[in-house]
């Protein structure tokens, strides 16, 4: 038995076998599998959807069902695909970023008493677990033309309690990671990269994710890809550590090492970096496996089209003084463009980017509801922080969320919405400069 795998049941062929899956899906429920994942209606819709019915009841009579619904052969199948993707031999699938995170946390031993450097625009998700225990959080000043978090601020931040630092690709756009890696060696701190957004970036010529200590990435529903609406892969370069996030994953159990008397396995704390600790359970099953795999494979593709949407844009806004297009990246950054980040000179434009969002959603363009200054939030004031103290520390968190960016969407677009869109925006900003 290995340790990549969810073992409970499942005694294989003996007379009396004890089978993993206890009550299997039938016909009618794989139907409304399908039918919730090819949704539609009218007469042709009901058609296609009871003949594919009529066949599933064939199948049904002669197929057998798998015999593991949790992480087991699919999973690893998506961490092998992950790991040829991304160059690395460390790919864990786990239930979702968040959890991801944890194990790298979890890792780092933070708690209380220790500080973390999150970037202070980012997805609650980054921060939640050095919230939780208790950590200290030090938020960085971001980059006002990416929204990454600025080296030159981290390097301001550092303090002997820092154990911690975590870059966040926002918009799947790379952060400086050179001059963060060279300041957490010579600190002795762990850089754990929140890679959400980032699946498949590279950063001189290396695959975002393969860098820091830790990475993780989201394929929840609304990332480039997904395994049916939630999940993640952490990914580590801390030699050997790999083998152990598997047992991380799965609350530890063993089969490597001699099971306790008279049972199967046994249950052993994984290794941090200065002490052991307990592991969790952060299972994904087969099926998100299956979907991940079948992903990964046309990730690549994804990545073009969106590339090729922003492009549209940048031609659209080119020219305009007050519009400030997405960096489409260069020889060393290659971005995902999961999110197209629009930015205007209030000078020029007339007006702020609040005013903006309002034409536009006048004009029934979507913004993407981004990602709010953290040390507003409740969770984090309620905790001690002063909200007003804070925003002193990140003068340009404060200026490019309340005056100078959004997120466009850039997939799935027909090109007669990408071009409403370029419209839109072109529009909203003239009204602006006119007063309007
Ligand atoms: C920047 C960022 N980090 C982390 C996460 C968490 O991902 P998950 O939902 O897979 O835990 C998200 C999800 O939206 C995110 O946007």
């Amino acid at each position: 038995m290995s340790n990549n795998t969810d073992f409970r049941y499942n005694t294989g062929a003996t007379k009396v076998p004890w089978a993993a899956v206890g009550e299997n899906y039938n016909a009618a429920d794989l139907m409304e599998v399908i039918s919730f994942l090819m949704q539609g209606d009218g007469p042709e819709y009901e058609q296609a959807i009871n003949a594919v019915y009529e066949q599933v009841k064939k199948l049904d009579a002669v197929s057998t069902p798998p015999g593991k619904l949790t992480t087991d052969k699919q999973v690893a199948a998506a961490e092998a695909a992950c790991n040829e993707y991304l160059g690395t031999d460390s790919s864990t699938f786990v239930t979702n970023c968040t959890a991801g995170f944890e194990i790298a946390y979890k890792y780092a031993g933070i708690k209380e008493g220790d500080e973390v450097i999150v970037p202070a625009i980012t997805f609650v998700a980054t921060m939640a677990y050095p919230l939780a225990v208790g950590a200290k959080l030090v938020f960085a000043d971001v980059d006002p033309r990416t929204l990454n978090m600025d080296p030159a601020d981290v390097a301001r931040k550092i303090t002997p309690k820092t154990k911690m630092i975590v870059p966040v690709h926002i918009g799947g756009y790379p952060v400086d990671l050179d001059p963060i890696i060279e300041l957490a060696r010579e600190h002795n701190i762990l850089v754990l990269e929140d890679a959400a957004h980032a699946f498949g970036a590279e950063y001189k010529g290396k695959k975002i994710g393969t860098i820091g200590d830790f990475a993780a990435y989201s394929f929840h529903e609304v990332k480039n890809i997904t395994s049916f609406g939630e999940g993640g892969i952490v990914t580590t370069t801390i030699p050997g550590f790999g083998a152990d996030m598997k047992r991380a994953r799965f609350l530890g159990l063993d089969f490597g090492t001699t099971p306790i008397k008279d049972w199967l396995y046994n249950v052993t704390p994984i290794q941090g970096k200065e002490k052991p600790f307990v592991a969790l359970n952060y299972s994904p099953t087969e099926i998100q496996g299956l979907g991940l795999r079948l992903q990964v494979a046309r990730n690549e593709e994804i990545i073009a089209q969106r590339r090729r949407a922003a492009e549209y844009l940048n031609s659209r806004f080119e020219g305009n003084p007050a519009i400030i297009p997405q960096d489409l990246g260069n020889d060393d950054i290659k971005p995902t463009f999961h999110l197209y980040l629009l930015q205007i000179d209030p000078a020029l434009a007339g007006g702020d980017v609040q005013t903006l969002k309002k034409k536009l959603e006048e004009k029934s363009v979507t913004t993407i509801p981004h990602f709010g200054p953290l040390y507003r939030f409740r969770v984090v004031t309620e905790m001690g922080y002063d909200p007003e103290e804070m925003a002193k520390t990140c003068p340009n968190c404060e200026e490019v969320f309340y005056k100078r960016f959004t997120h466009l969407p850039l997939y799935g677009l027909s090109d007669e919405q990408l071009e409403y869109m370029a419209d839109a925006v072109l529009e909203a900003v003239a009204e602006m400069q006119a007063g309007k």
